[in-house]
């Protein structure tokens, strides 16, 4: 989980409070960093290197697996990010494994959703995309896409032990859950797939069946991307299918959503704020910090752009958590959000951090 600091690390005193950074909208946009964000995270460490105040990313983006997020994120913040510090949205899917460990199962959205989930060790995961190529003119406007995507290829240099899409017989094996990874490509290919996996049991062109389960990774409606408005999210991808599939099938549309604002989310958080923090002092001070018996993190602030889904997150999280509202995103208001005030408001994270480690002292 984290890796010994250095004995000069080791003397330090226990951090008293942690920090959970949302990435769309307050330390990115797109893949340009935002509001001081480099120097911000830089703040955050020790001149050696190693961690002094316990953090983490808490987004509801996703798409490539967390250890690959974490090298990327170190590579555009000029920091250290540790595969621990990124929770993404698909993330709690894998305490579903026990469930699907050897179901086939259907992943989609940006990135390498199959990937993902492979890496969490479903045994029998297709990517949507994967799924329709077995069925020949299931997708009835396919031969006027241009576009071409690498996610089949790029799957087979995931790692090692991924060299292989799963073998299975579509026709007889029934679909068992489908997983929303990241936010759809292809959102008309995906709504008429998943339309038909959906109302026939797990067996497209087949009778109406038993609809199998449906997980979101997270339900935002809009989240703030490179381009100056906001686009599109996975709420708005739900909202489209379920309208679709509410309209052509008896039975409404059961579904799941992951991701903020879910309070399980925000507890997650905590425990791995705990477990950075421990790790930070893990040597020498294991009964101050973090230990068996050691105080709690007192505080624990979350700096997000989104009220609906960053603030409300932390306000059904309850204590200790403290929200902080930036205006580099989602949120632009002059005072505070109305239905789902922050505890304060600041222009930036560069901002927010400044304010936290003078409250810290
Ligand atoms: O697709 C990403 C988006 O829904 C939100 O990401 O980092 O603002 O939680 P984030
Ligand atoms: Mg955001």
């Amino acid at each position: 989980f984290c890796q010994l600091q250095s004995k000069q690390q080791q003397e330090k005193r226990c951090s008293s409070f942690g920090i959970a950074f949302d990435i769309d909208g307050v330390i990115l946009r797109g893949r340009v960093p935002i509001g001081g964000s480099p120097q911000a995270l830089r703040r955050l460490y020790e001149d050696s290197g190693s961690l002094k105040v316990p953090f983490l990313f808490l987004t509801n983006g996703g798409g490539i697996p967390e250890s690959r997020r974490a090298i990327e994120l170190s590579e555009i913040l000029s920091v250290k990010i540790l595969p621990s510090q990124v929770l993404q949205g698909h993330s709690p899917f894998k305490n579903l494994l026990k469930r699907y460990e050897n179901q086939l199962i259907i992943a989609t959205g940006k990135g390498e959703p199959a990937l993902v989930m492979s890496e969490y060790g479903f045994k029998k995961v297709l990517s949507l995309e994967e799924y329709a190529s077995f069925f020949e003119n299931i997708d009835p406007v396919s031969q006027y896409k241009r576009w071409t995507t690498e996610q089949v290829s790029n799957r087979t240099k995931g790692s090692l032990s991924l060299n292989m899409t799963p073998r299975c017989n579509v026709s007889s094996e029934a679909v068992k859950a489908v997983f929303i990874v990241s936010d759809p490509v292809d959102w008309g290919r995906d709504i008429q797939v998943l339309s038909d996996v959906l109302r026939s049991g797990g067996l497209p062109g087949q009778e109406n069946g038993h609809q199998p389960p449906l997980y979101f990774a997270a339900d935002d409606l809009e989240y703030q991307a490179a381009f100056p408005s906001q686009r599109l999210g996975m709420g708005a991808f739900r909202i489209a299918l379920e309208s679709v599939f509410n309209r052509i099938h008896h039975n409404a549309l059961e579904n799941v959503s992951f991701g903020k604002p879910n309070p399980f989310v925000f507890k997650n958080a905590e425990a791995i704020l705990s477990q950075l923090q421990l790790c930070s002092h893990i040597e020498s001070n294991f009964k101050e910090c973090g230990g068996p018996g050691s105080p709690p993190l007192k505080t624990l602030y979350v700096i997000g752009d989104n009220p609906s889904v960053d603030v409300k997150g932390a306000h059904q999280a309850g204590n200790p958590w403290f929200s902080i509202l930036t205006r580099t995103g989602v949120f632009r208001g002059e005072s505070n959000h109305a239905e789902f005030p922050a505890d304060l408001v600041v222009d930036t994270v560069a901002e927010a951090v400044d304010y936290i480690l003078q409250r810290e002292g």
